[in-house]
């Protein structure tokens, strides 16, 4: 059962923007601690399955606080000398993402470049990247249709999209175990220790189970102009990555 509506469900603009900024300091601590660190081997797959080649400018939108740009960077920047940008419309999210360029100045010799920018509305060219990958983000965007065509757009003919979001586990005893995790443990977890007046962790809960499935999800990427739809799930279950190309 769907506990009643968050205020937030709409996903109005706004809305999601003043979450997503009263959360930002302790997302990334939280990302960790509720997936028991697993978030880290889900934004590898998904880098892995965008493909990256050498030379290439790849977009992470609603890049939150860039952890996934970090990874591509990581990954890539140096020997490859990708560039890479994220872009979000949360400018709490985005500040974290600038801090931890500061902090991984040591270890990493090039660093992705973060900036301000409705996934619905993306300040780009048409064609501008060779890839796009979405974590976690897209579930919130306000109009998932425009979205994705959004990120069609800015990528080139042969490019690649990637969408890293959860999916309805519908295992017999471990789903159950999931959704119990999801409705009544992760919103406690998460509201208290994010001090989350808007109550952040609720909506997580709500806003993913009214998530469509991985089938419906891959029908609207079609919709939306994308090819060559792949998707599969990742350990444990509940996440699925799709990746399909500009035609
Ligand atoms: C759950 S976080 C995911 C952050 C990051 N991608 C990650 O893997 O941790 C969702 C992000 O989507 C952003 N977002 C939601 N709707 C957006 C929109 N229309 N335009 C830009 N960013 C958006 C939020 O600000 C938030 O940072």
């Amino acid at each position: 059962m769907v506990s009643a509506a968050h205020p937030y469900l709409d996903k109005e603009h706004q809305k999601i923007q003043g979450l997503f900024d009263s959360i930002a300091p302790r997302y990334d601590f939280l990302n960790h601690l509720l997936s028991l660190g697993i978030d880290v081997y889900w934004r590898r797959r998904a880098v892995e399955e965008l493909r990256p080649r050498a030379g290439g400018r790849y977009l992470d939108a609603c890049c939150g606080t860039g952890d996934l740009s970090f990874t591509l960077q990581e990954k890539h920047g140096p020997q490859g000398q990708i560039s890479v940008v994220g872009s979000d419309f949360s400018l709490g999210m985005l500040r974290h993402g600038v801090k931890k360029r500061g902090k991984e100045q040591k270890r990493l010799r090039s660093f992705p470049t973060f900036l301000a920018g409705d996934t619905l509305k993306l300040p780009f060219e048409d064609a501008t990247f060779d890839g796009v990958a979405v974590a976690f983000g897209i579930r919130n965007v306000h109009d998932l249709s425009a979205g994705l065509r959004e990120l069609r757009r800015v990528v080139r003919p042969g490019g690649r999209v990637v969408i890293l979001e959860f999916t309805p586990l519908r295992i017999p005893v471990v789903g159950a175990v999931f959704h119990f995790y999801l409705e009544h443990i992760l919103p406690r977890i998460g509201n208290f220790i994010a001090r989350s007046n808007d109550r952040a962790y609720t909506y997580l809960n709500d806003s993913i189970r009214r998530w469509p499935d991985g089938e419906t999800l891959s029908e609207q990427m079609r919709n939306a102009g994308l090819c060559a739809i792949e998707w599969r799930t990742l350990f444990p279950w509940n996440v699925a990555l799709h990746a399909g190309t500009r035609g």
